[in-house]
């Protein structure tokens, strides 16, 4: 059960079926322009949108507003040197906010970046560097159904081909995200994270660490991988950041507050100080890094709770079974579950609708239409602005931290339910205008009429083949 009890509620909106009808068509069927007013329960993501704790509140009331130094940026500094073990701490705005200063510093035209999956704004900021993110999830991920518990892993394989092929010298990092949201929310073993350091070492890399969700992915390793002998997740995130040379993070997740990031950097004062440069260029000064004292604060205090085993405990089981309610009830989601969302498999629910339709997103729309739910696309619309095609047709359906019971969960997987009933009379997409990166937050789109739309026995029978 929750290891907490409520102590301050508020009402969420009820919008009727042709207000949601009208929202959609108005925000031009594209959910990031839904107001969330019209909005019953959302599952867009999991980022910034957590409750705070009644300690977390009390601790922003200590929040000292200096511009530089204050005692707030000492306690933020304090708590992330001691988790992460790393000696310069930089905060900033947001976890995009760290990527930028990460790769503007060290990257250049022609150069490349690996990792076991970039999250879109990592891959973003990379490529907007004229470099290029490639991606070497581990084989075991192509597999939605297995239950292989480290489907977050890279290829350490592949890797190794990369780094000693023809465009080895042009690698300038290596990035593991933990857990990989990109890949499904899925977690990276640490057997495979020391990994990727020998090969670093070997090859005179850098190892960048997505920590993002650093406290997810170590109650992971806590349940799934034997033979480390830690007891605490606690001592796997040790561990974890103890393998990097640079870590950063989007503190809007497992800092357990509504907006924060964070850059470390260990023994490299030169390094740190090009970084500090940029983060006082474009954040503010480097020791508030675009935030209020009182964020600080919210994050010193979230960090301590978020690594607490209950809370971790409780949020990997309610993932756990809401995956399992989806699957017995014929909808099918990527297993194992991770901790942060559970990713729908929308293009098998519908196999009529090609990835250049966007299938994960007409399941989105038809989610919303039905029950005032909002998730988010992760499949082609996402993933091929280059105009490739996305690996799954995907619908992220993430879990906002300390928010949602059981019995709202229970309504979005009736609502799911209802929606793959619908399933052969949905139709699929087109973008009527996209901005060139991440086309997916802003892309107006239209329905493709149902006479354009393949008879769904003919699109079946090509999908099949
Ligand atoms: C793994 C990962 N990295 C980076 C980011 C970007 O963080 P932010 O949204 O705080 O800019 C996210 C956001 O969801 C993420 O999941």
């Amino acid at each position: 059960m929750e290891p907490y009890r409520i102590k301050a509620v508020e009402p969420i909106p009820f919008p009727s079926e042709v207000e949601r009808e009208r929202a959609l068509t108005k925000a031009g069927y594209n959910l990031f322009r839904v107001p969330a007013s019209q909005v019953t329960i959302d599952l867009l993501t999991d980022s910034g949108t957590g409750s705070m704790s009644a300690a977390q509140w009390a601790a922003m009331m200590t929040g000292d507003e200096a511009y530089a130094c204050s005692p707030s940026y000492e306690r933020f500094e304090s708590v992330l040197r001691d988790l992460s073990g790393f000696d310069e701490i930089m905060p900033v705005h947001q976890g995009r906010a760290a990527e930028r200063v990460v790769f503007s510093t060290l990257l250049g035209p022609g150069d490349i970046v690996v990792s076991n999956t970039h999250f879109d704004t990592t891959r973003a900021h990379v490529e907007v560097t004229g470099s290029a993110a490639i991606d070497l999830p581990c084989p075991e991920a192509a597999d939605l159904d297995s239950d292989y518990p480290f489907k977050g892993n890279i290829d350490l394989q592949a890797l190794t081909g990369l780094l000693t092929g023809p465009d080895g010298h042009r690698v300038k990092a290596v990035v593991m995200t933990i857990t990989n949201n990109g890949g499904g929310g899925q977690p990276v073993s640490l057997e495979n994270l020391r990994r990727v350091r020998t090969v670093c070492n070997e090859h005179g890399l850098p190892f960048l660490l997505d920590a993002s969700r650093f406290a997810e992915n170590s109650w992971l390793v806590l349940q799934r991988e034997q033979g480390h002998g830690f007891r605490e997740p606690i001592e796997v995130a040790r561990a974890t950041f103890d393998l990097a040379d640079i870590f950063w993070a989007s503190l809007k997740k497992d800092g357990l507050a509504n907006i924060g990031g964070v850059i470390g950097v260990r023994e490299n004062a030169a390094l740190a100080g090009r970084f500090r440069q940029e983060v006082i260029l474009n954040e503010g000064f480097s020791t508030y890094g675009g935030l209020a004292g009182r964020d600080l604060d919210a994050l010193a205090q979230g960090l301590t709770e978020v690594i607490d085993p209950r809370y971790l405990a409780d949020r990997a089981d309610t993932a756990r079974w809401f995956a399992e309610t989806l699957h017995k009830a014929g909808v099918p989601v990527v297993q194992p579950a991770g901790c942060h969302a559970v990713y729908v498999r929308a293009g098998e629910i519908l196999p009529h609708i090609p990835a250049h339709q966007f299938p994960g997103h007409a399941w989105s729309c038809a989610l919303y239409l039905e029950g005032g739910i909002r998730a988010v696309e992760f499949g082609t619309l996402l993933l091929g602005s280059g105009g490739g095609k996305a690996p799954h047709e995907l619908v992220r359906l993430a879990l906002p931290r300390r928010v949602y019971t059981r019995s709202h969960l229970e309504f979005v997987a009736e609502s799911a339910i209802n929606v793959g009933r619908l399933a052969d009379d949905l139709t699929g997409y087109r973008i009527v205008g996209a901005s060139p990166a991440l086309r997916h937050f802003t892309a107006v789109l239209e329905p493709i009429p149902r006479d354009n739309a393949p008879p769904v026995a003919d699109a079946r029978a090509s999908t099949a083949g």
